[in-house]
């Protein structure tokens, strides 16, 4: 580190903290590689929307309005927003908090949690931000045992230390693709420790089919310590925007409104979302065409003797017996963007968002070759 900022005990600490790294974005790589056509599969974005709807309310935005014109701060509590997202979720408003982007309550859970220290316990294979948020906001890291297939409860109980403030788990995980059933998430709502916050990330549920998907916000009445996350970055196709929000007891959200910054979420994305959150066919509609994608992946991956892992969400994760960056910088090469696991321990595994059809027949054009005969 440079000699100026070293000997600053918070800053060495943060130099130690990984880096998030995010998915390529096209235009870099069209810069770097001065290629015309790039299929992005990076981020788990939703290439379906957003709708003409959404686009409309956002447009009326910019036109301007009394009460929504860009020079003024927006409501600064998401109040409208967070009324359709009680509306919707058949809760009252003052369980609901609005983060800009869900990674936002992420980092005010974490701030709320270990403003005197303490721990959070993370199932390995976990989303990035778990730990970064954990270890930014000075807690530290447990990491609790999971495969690449199979997500262990019992050692999330097991690993839970005195100082532990915090649990995270995402439901489904993002890069896994493994959901938990109901049995098992109401055995971990009611048997860790009363004073420990349960983060249950829902950020992919939409993806499930609603009657079959075990939803953890049924369990808020069981928990006062409990905060279920769900964001408009993903089927909702309003990543840009950067909007999200976080189900809790009022006791719970009334202290994220303590280090939650004002104004956090700004009109556009608060009217674009308030025109999404209502729009159920919408969701229905890319929950089908993620099925059929993932159908056809499915098939396409047994043609070249790949082994897929995980049944949920918007992406999937593929082993291969070649090194995964590696194969990332040859897709590259051609044109399309993938992400390689071997930050979150799975050096072989690759995980593909599952786009439009011509995107998924581009990515095998791609890919195939380079697998010589089989993953
Ligand atoms: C599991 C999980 N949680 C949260 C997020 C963050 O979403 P947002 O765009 O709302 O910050 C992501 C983004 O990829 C994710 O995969």
């Amino acid at each position: 580190m440079n000699t100026g900022l070293s000997g600053v005990p918070s800053f060495e600490q943060l130099a130690r903290v990984p880096l998030y790294v995010p998915g390529k974005p096209i235009q870099e790589v069209q810069r770097e590689l001065g290629l015309n056509r790039i299929v992005k599969l990076a981020s788990n974005e939703n290439p379906w929307g957003p709708t003409e709807a959404v686009k409309a309310r956002v447009a009326s935005v910019i036109a301007g309005s009394e009460f929504e014109s860009l020079g003024l701060y927006p409501v600064s509590d998401g109040f409208y927003l967070r009324k359709r997202i009680a509306e919707r979720k058949g809760l009252p408003v003052e369980q609901v908090v609005l983060g800009n982007g869900s990674t936002e309550i992420l980092e005010m859970i974490a701030k709320a949690a270990f403003l005197d220290g303490g721990s959070a316990v993370i199932p390995k294979h976990s989303f990035a931000m778990y730990g970064i948020a954990t270890q930014t906001a000075g807690g530290r890291v447990i990491e609790s045992r999971a495969s690449a297939t199979e997500l262990d409860v019992e050692d999330i109980l097991r690993s839970v230390a005195p100082d532990t403030r915090l649990v995270y788990l995402a439901h489904p995980n993002n890069p896994t693709g493994i959901r938990i059933e109901g049995g098992t998430l109401r055995h971990l709502v009611r048997h860790l420790r009363e004073d420990i916050v349960l983060v249950v990330d829902q950020a992919y549920a939409e993806y499930e089919e609603p009657g079959e998907y075990p939803d953890a916000a049924t369990l808020l009445g069981e928990r006062p310590n409990l905060l279920v996350l769900h964001t408009f970055s993903k089927i909702h196709a309003l990543a840009g925007l950067r909007i999200g929000y976080g189900l809790g007891s009022p006791e719970l959200l009334s202290l994220l409104e303590r280090v939650r910054s004002p104004f956090n979420t700004n009109h556009l994305a608060q009217a674009a979302a308030e025109v999404a959150v209502q729009d159920v066919a919408f969701e229905a509609f890319c929950r089908m065409k993620n099925t059929e994608a993932r159908a056809a992946f499915t098939l396409e991956a047994a043609k070249h003797r790949c082994k897929l892992t995980g049944t949920s969400g918007n992406f999937v994760l593929l082993e291969t017996a070649y090194l995964a960056p590696e194969l990332f910088k040859e897709l590259l090469q051609r044109g399309v963007i993938v992400r390689p696991m071997q930050g979150y321990g799975l050096p072989n595994h690759l995980r593909v968002t599952l786009g439009k059809p011509e995107e998924m027949q581009t990515f095998w054009n791609a890919v195939g070759p380079l697998l010589d005969g089989g993953c």
